[in-house]
C-alpha cells in the first residue's frame, strides 16, 4: 500500500494517473454528446432518456462521485506536474520553441481552466437551474422531467449560445492534444500505432464539439423548437 501510494507519488505515476482520469472523462464527454443528440429526436426522446438516467439512483451517484473523483484528481495531479515541471527548469527556455508544439498542446493549462469554469457554469445553469430561474423545472405529458425544453429555452438566447460555443472551443482543444499524449503516456508506442493515436485525438475531439455545436446551433437558428 505504502508503495502504491509512494508510486503516485512519482512523476511518472502521477502522469498515468492524469491520463487515465482523462481519458475516462473524454469517455464521459462523448457519451454526454451522444445521449444529448436525441434532442433532435424532439421531447419525447430526450425526456425519457433523461428520466431513464434519473431513475437509476444507485448508477447516477456512483457516476457522480466517479466522475467528481476524477475531475478532483486530474486537476490535482495536473497542478502537481506542472509545478513539479517548473520547479525543476526555474530560469525557462532562452528561446520558446513553439516550431513542434501544436497549438493545443501550448494552451493545455488555459484551455483546462476555461473547461473547468464551463462545467461550473454548465451544472448551475442546467442541472441546478441556478442561472436562469426563468424555466423552472416541470414535467412533461407523459410525466417525465422537461429537460428538453429547457435546453431549447437555454440555447434561444444569445449570450447562452455564446458561453456554451466558447465552452466548446475550449473543450476542442484540450480534448485534441489530450487524448493523444494521453495514450503515448500509457506507453501505447509503435509507428503505426503512434500516428493512429496522433490523428485519433484530434478526430474525436472534432465529432465531439461538431455534435455539441450542431444541438447550441439547431435550437438558436429555430431548427429544433419546443
Ligand atoms: C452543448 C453541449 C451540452 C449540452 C446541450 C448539455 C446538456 C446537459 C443537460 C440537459 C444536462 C442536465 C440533464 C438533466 O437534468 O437530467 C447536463 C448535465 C451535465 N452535463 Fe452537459 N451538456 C453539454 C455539454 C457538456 C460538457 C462539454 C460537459 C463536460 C465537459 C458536460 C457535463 C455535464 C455534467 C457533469 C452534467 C451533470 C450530470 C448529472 O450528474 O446529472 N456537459 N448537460
Amino acid at each position: 500500500m505504502i508503495r502504491f501510494f509512494g508510486h503516485i507519488l512519482t512523476s511518472l505515476g502521477s502522469k498515468v494517473l492524469v491520463a487515465l482520469s482523462g481519458l475516462g472523462l473524454a469517455g464521459f464527454v462523448v457519451f454526454h454528446m451522444l445521449g444529448n443528440l436525441q434532442v433532435f429526436q424532439g421531447p419525447e426522446a430526450l425526456n425519457t432518456y433523461a428520466a431513464f438516467l434519473r431513475d437509476m439512483p444507485i448508477l447516477l451517484w456512483t457516476a457522480r462521485l466517479g466522475l467528481l473523483g476524477m475531475v478532483s484528481l486530474h486537476i490535482g495531479l495536473a497542478i502537481r506536474l506542472a509545478l513539479h515541471n517548473r520547479r525543476a527548469r526555474p530560469v525557462g527556455y532562452a528561446v520558446r520553441e513553439y516550431r513542434q508544439a501544436s497549438l493545443s498542446s501550448r494552451t493545455m493549462a488555459v484551455t483546462g481552466s476555461l473547461l473547468l469554469l464551463f462545467i461550473v457554469f454548465h451544472l448551475l445553469h442546467l442541472t441546478a437551474g441556478w442561472v436562469d430561474d426563468s424555466f423552472p423545472d416541470r414535467l412533461d405529458l407523459r410525466g417525465h422531467r422537461d429537460v428538453f425544453g429547457k435546453v431549447v429555452h437555454a440555447f434561444q438566447n444569445p449570450l447562452f449560445v455564446l458561453i456554451y460555443l466558447a465552452g466548446q472551443a475550449a473543450l476542442g482543444l484540450h480534448l485534441s492534444h489530450a487524448l493523444s499524449s494521453s495514450l503515448q503516456t500509457l506507453g501505447v508506442e509503435h509507428p503505426i500505432l503512434d500516428r493512429l493515436f496522433k490523428g485519433a485525438g484530434p478526430l474525436v475531439a472534432l465529432l465531439v464539439v461538431v455534435g455539441n455545436v450542431a444541438i447550441v446551433l439547431a435550437v438558436a437558428i429555430g431548427m429544433v423548437r419546443a
